[in-house]
C-alpha cells in the first residue's frame, strides 16, 4: 500500500462528531470536508476516498487517485458517472439504513389517502364540517404491490401485512420473501399493476427501470389505485402520470421523488388535490449521519486492512 496518508474527502454536511468518528477509524488519514461544488472538484484531485450523497462528474474526472466512493444514500445513480463505472473505483452504498423511515413514510401516505386526511385538512382550513367527503376506507383487505423487495420493500411488506393487506411484489431474483404473499419476477409487472390498490415503487434507477411506468402501465392499473414513488422520479414517466391523474385514470399519487428536483415551480403536480407531494425526504431523519457514518467507518476499517467491504455496488447493474 502507498506510504502516503489516505486522503478522504467528505462531501456531506456532517458534524464535527462525525469527522471524529472517521478520524478514530483511520487515525493516519487526511480528512477534508466540504459541500461547496468548486472546492469539491479541487479537493477531489488528491482524494483516495470520497464519501457523500452526490459526487459531481467533474470531481471524479479530477480525482486521478480515487479508489473508493462510499455513498451516504441508498441509490447510487447520481454518482455512477461513466468514469466511475469504467475506472477501477469501488463503490459502496448505504442500503439498509432507510428501511424504517421510508416504510413509515409509505404507510403514512397510504393511510392519509385511505382515511382522506388531505380532504379533512382542506375542510379544516375553511371550517367545513362535511362528513361525506371524509369518510374513508381501510387498508385492511386491500392489495399492495411492491416493486422492489430489497431491505426497504421487505419492511414495507411486513408492516402492510400487519395492517391486514395482501402483499404482492416483484424481485429481480424471485424467491419466497417473508410477509409477501406472492413474489413475481420483473416480467410479472403487469400482474402486479392490475392487482394493486396501492403500488409502491422502491426500485433502483437503472437502464432497466428508467421510464418503466408509462401510459401503458398506468393504463393497466385500477382507476381506484394509488401510486407511491419513494425511489427515483425517472422510473415513472411524469407526463404520463400527470395525464392519468388529470383524467381520473388513477385515483392519486404519493410522490417523494420527481424527474427534476427541486420540482419546477410550474409543475401541475403542485396544484393537484389527489397528490401528496414531499420534497425527497422519505429516507431522511434528523440524525441521518449518525446512522450513515458508522457504516462508512466500518468499511473504512475494512478498506485499511484489505478486508471485503460491506454493501458493494455492482456498477454494471447500477445498484
Ligand atoms: C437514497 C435517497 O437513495 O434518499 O438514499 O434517495
Amino acid at each position: 500500500m502507498n506510504a502516503d496518508p489516505l486522503r478522504i474527502l467528505v462531501v456531506a454536511d456532517v458534524a464535527e462528531r462525525h469527522l471524529s468518528m472517521i478520524r478514530e477509524a483511520a487515525p493516519q488519514a487526511q480528512i477534508e470536508q466540504t459541500v461547496d461544488r468548486g472546492r469539491v472538484v479541487r479537493q477531489a484531485e488528491k482524494a483516495d476516498v470520497i464519501v457523500g450523497w452526490n459526487v459531481p462528474r467533474e470531481a471524479v474526472q479530477q480525482a486521478k487517485h480515487l479508489r473508493w466512493i462510499h455513498s451516504t444514500a441508498a441509490g447510487v445513480d447520481q454518482l455512477l458517472h461513466p468514469e466511475v463505472v469504467q475506472r477501477d473505483i469501488i463503490v459502496t452504498d448505504s442500503s439498509g439504513i432507510h428501511a424504517e423511515p421510508i416504510t413509515e413514510h409509505v404507510l403514512a401516505v397510504m393511510l392519509a389517502f385511505a382515511r382522506r386526511l388531505p380532504v379533512a385538512t382542506r375542510n379544516q382550513m375553511t371550517h367545513r364540517w362535511d362528513r361525506a367527503s371524509v369518510i374513508g376506507e381501510e387498508l385492511w383487505g386491500k392489495t399492495v404491490g411492491i416493486l422492489g423487495l430489497g431491505s426497504i420493500g421487505r419492511e414495507v411488506a411486513a408492516r402492510c401485512q400487519a395492517f391486514g393487506m395482501r402483499v404482492i411484489g416483484t424481485k429481480r431474483t424471485p424467491a419466497a420473501v417473508p410477509h409477501v404473499d406472492q413474489v413475481l419476477p420483473p416480467d410479472g409487472l403487469d400482474e402486479v399493476l392490475r392487482a394493486a390498490d396501492y403500488l409502491v415503487i422502491i426500485l433502483p434507477l437503472t437502464e432497466q427501470t428508467r421510464g418503466l411506468i408509462g401510459a401503458r402501465e398506468l393504463g393497466l392499473m385500477k382507476p381506484t389505485a394509488y401510486l407511491i414513488n419513494v425511489a427515483r422520479g425517472a422510473i415513472v414517466q411524469e407526463a404520463a402520470l400527470i395525464a392519468a391523474l388529470r383524467t381520473g385514470r388513477l385515483r392519486g399519487a404519493g410522490l417523494d421523488v420527481f424527474e427534476r428536483e427541486p420540482l419546477p415551480q410550474d409543475s401541475p403536480l403542485w396544484e393537484m388535490e389527489q397528490v401528496i407531494l414531499t420534497p425527497h425526504v422519505s429516507g431522511a431523519v434528523p440524525d441521518y449521519y449518525d446512522r450513515a457514518l458508522p457504516l462508512f467507518c466500518e468499511n473504512l476499517r475494512r478498506f485499511l486492512t484489505g478486508a471485503p467491504l460491506l454493501n458493494m455496488v455492482d456498477k454494471r447493474q447500477g445498484y
